[in-house]
């Protein structure tokens, strides 16, 4: 079983004043993988401030520098002290209309400097999860490392709205992830570690995270508070733990 993995996604949310928040989230770490991916003007302060956890960003360009007004490269990211970055994330796919090709492109400069997260996901629910592995593949460049790279499966749907897939449907979605990542990679990609994200909270990362194929999360708005991230983060290293809480707690209400 991989070392399992959290990834909190700030997205465009904030300033210098919610560092405090990392130091709890840095603390909780010490015996898990845990990346925060704050906005840019933060990534400096925040590695600064941490010495568990791990930096990310959010996006990269596919260049290295040049004139892409706006934009910000993984050398750039790497040198304000990032490992990290995610990919292909649903909200810049649509903002930026990326296809899967320039996703891929992205991956690609992305791996020679950062470890990428990258991110898949079908827009509606009941949509062929077939097609959220050809997603998956067509956003993985050729000559893709797959000891840099991480996935993560988000539904769309799923995604800052409180709605969250049952476990079936999370299981059956890692499943063909994994099929996917087995026929590109071989058995390198048995290594590469899946990750699940869409409206995780701290009453439902445990049960996410005890599901077999899922080995970690990507959480978004209620990462960048300690007091519901800090529980996430324990939920995931101890997910049978977390589980055996969840299984008492309903025999106990009903
Ligand atoms: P959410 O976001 O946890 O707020 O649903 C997840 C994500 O977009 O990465």
């Amino acid at each position: 079983m991989a070392r399992r993995l959290v990834v909190g996604n700030w997205k465009m949310r904030g300033t210098r004043s919610d560092l405090a928040e990392l130091l709890s989230i840095d603390a909780a770490s010490a015996d898990i993988d845990t990346v925060v991916c704050p906005p840019f003007p933060l990534i400096s302060a925040a590695r600064a401030a941490v010495s568990n956890i791990a930096i990310g960003a959010q996006d990269c360009h596919w260049a290295s520098q040049g004139a892409h007004t706006g934009a910000v490269s993984a050398a750039m990211i790497a040198d304000a002290g990032a490992e990290w970055v995610i990919v292909g994330h649903s909200e810049i796919r649509t903002a930026a209309k990326l296809s899967n090709a320039d996703v891929g492109s992205r991956v690609a400069a992305a791996q020679r400097k950062l470890r990428p997260i990258l991110c898949v996901g079908e827009a509606t629910r009941g949509d062929d999860l077939s097609r959220v592995a050809d997603q998956l593949l067509a956003s993985i460049p050729p000559g893709a490392d797959p000891n840099r790279l991480t996935i993560a499966y988000e539904p769309n749907w799923a995604i800052g709205v409180g709605a969250t897939p049952s476990t079936d449907e999370i299981a059956r979605a890692h499943i063909l992830l994994r099929d996917g990542l087995l026929a590109r990679f071989g058995e390198a990609g048995r290594k590469i570690r899946i990750l699940y994200g869409g409206s995780v909270q701290p009453d439902n990362a445990g049960m996410i995270s005890a599901i077999p194929q899922v080995e970690g999360l990507l959480v978004g708005g209620a990462s960048i508070r300690a007091a519901t991230f800090v529980p996430i983060i324990e939920a995931v290293a101890k997910p049978n733990q977390a589980a055996t809480c969840l299984a008492t707690d309903t025999e106990a209400a009903t």
